[in-house]
């Protein structure tokens, strides 16, 4: 199998995350790029103690790296305009694809970088720039590619809502959120461009020129923070049946394009309002498709992680496969599906609801009891209603933990089979989906 050499630059949250993930998931990431990926250098000041990089090179020189005839893709992971801006320009001009995080950088120097890129006939794949894990840029420029896009909506950075979701919900301080926001490795490294909109302006810039075919121009988005919020707010809003989101709105208008990043009040039944913490949503409207929403983690480790390596499989389909394979028709190679069973439906397991219809008298509860305990079936919970004035039933609702479907099914023919029960048990399986 052929591989694709990478080099990263930045050793941090994303850039460790990055290599833990290329790592642990290096077979699966191989069947879905047709080819390996190998981290053949880091370039980083520091080791970073959550990586095992034992028999990766390390140099503390990032300009080593991108000039490293051996690599094909460079990784920049060290945000900032300046001299992430230096190494992406030497990278393509060596002729090497590029994958980054930098929502800043393709903001703000975007335009030129993408002009040098096309002249050199290379990728700079921005996926993780954006929402953190969240594949939105691929939704618009793939998923979405029929569409006219009408408008965009997005809460789209991760430490702000993690503050207005704190404030509201436990009444936290604004700096006391903020400093937990820091220690989790949420916020930039000038968290002012979290509370003050800098970043989700760099993002929604980002968005609103894939979402409407503009160039990038940060420079003209309208910028608003969180910092004047007070609970006081919060409250009234909450009072009033809003929830205050810091949203950044692109919309399409007759006169022109709409850029703005501003604390809102949305309706609080509507999906986006209930993203709580540090997780990240965007609406985006289309012609075609209506709304859609995409949701998901929008900063931190793993989540960002997640979309850089998946600008690195995209580059490495591009690399080794022929046109019509770049994404292949599954999403892995043909020739790598795996021959993994598909369980029959007693094999599968799940938690389950259970409505039963019982004789009210005494040691009912315990047959039933015992039925499940002598299947391994544990009880979560149980509730038993007013008996029902027509029959005298006592509708019993039991809900289990997780258990083999088979257990459930040979329980409540157990069930059905007594005296004491009346009809059919009523089974609805649960899922936490945590
Ligand atoms: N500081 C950013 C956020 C990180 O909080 O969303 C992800 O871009």
């Amino acid at each position: 199998m052929k591989s694709v050499k990478v080099g990263i630059c930045g050793l941090g949250t994303v850039g460790g995350g990055t290599f833990n993930v290329l790592k642990r998931n290096a077979e699966e990431i191989a069947r879905r790029a047709g080819c390996t990926i190998e981290v053949a250098q880091i370039a980083a000041r520091d080791t970073n103690p959550k990586c095992d990089t034992t028999g990766t090179p390390i140099t503390a020189d990032v300009f080593e790296l991108v000039t490293n005839p051996e690599i094909d893709v460079v990784v920049e992971l060290i945000g900032g305009y300046t001299i992430a801006k230096e190494l992406v320009l030497k990278a393509i001009e060596h002729g090497k694809h590029v994958v980054t995080a930098n929502k800043a950088l393709i903001a703000v120097h975007g335009n030129e970088i993408f002009a040098r890129a096309r002249e050199k006939g290379v990728i700079v794949a921005y996926e993780a720039a954006v929402a953190g894990g969240i594949p939105v840029i691929k939704a618009i420029r793939e998923g979405l590619s029929a569409n006219r896009i009408n408008w965009l909506a997005g809460i789209i950075n991760g430490t702000g809502n993690f503050i207005l979701t704190e404030m509201r919900e436990k009444g936290r301080a604004f700096e006391d959120v903020l400093k937990e926001a820091q220690a989790l490795g949420y916020a930039e490294a000038d968290p002012t461009f979290d509370v003050e909109g800098i970043d989700a302006a760099h993002k929604l810039t980002i968005l609103a020129s894939i979402a409407f075919g503009i160039p990038l121009q940060f420079d003209k988005a309208y910028t608003e923070g969180i910092t004047k919020l007070t609970t006081a707010d919060v409250n009234y809003a909450e009072a009033l049946g809003y929830r205050i989101k810091h949203l950044g709105v692109a919309r399409r208008t007759d006169a022109g394009v709409e850029l703005r990043v501003h604390p809102t009040l949305i309706p609080a039944d509507r999906l986006i309002a209930n993203v709580n913490g540090v997780m990240n949503a965007v609406m985006v409207n289309g012609d075609a498709v209506g709304s859609t929403l995409y949701y998901g983690a929008g900063a931190g480790m793993e989540p960002t992680a997640s979309a850089v390596v998946a600008d690195l499989v995209d580059v490495a389909r591009a690399l080794s496969c022929a046109p019509q394979g770049r994404v292949p028709a599954l999403g892995f190679q043909a020739d790598a599906l795996s021959e993994l069973p598909i369980l029959p439906i007693g094999e599968c397991e799940s938690a389950y609801y259970l409505r039963i219809h019982a004789q009210d008298r005494p040691g009912v509860l315990a047959k039933v009891a015992t039925i499940l305990s002598e299947r391994g079936i544990n009880i979560e919970s149980i509730m038993q209603k007013e008996a029902e004035e027509q029959d005298g039933l006592v509708p019993m609702i039991l809900v289990t933990h997780r258990v083999v479907e088979r257990n459930i099914d040979d329980a409540i023919a157990a069930l059905e089979a007594l005296d004491d029960i009346s009809g059919n048990v009523v089974r609805i399986r649960v899922e936490q989906l945590n």
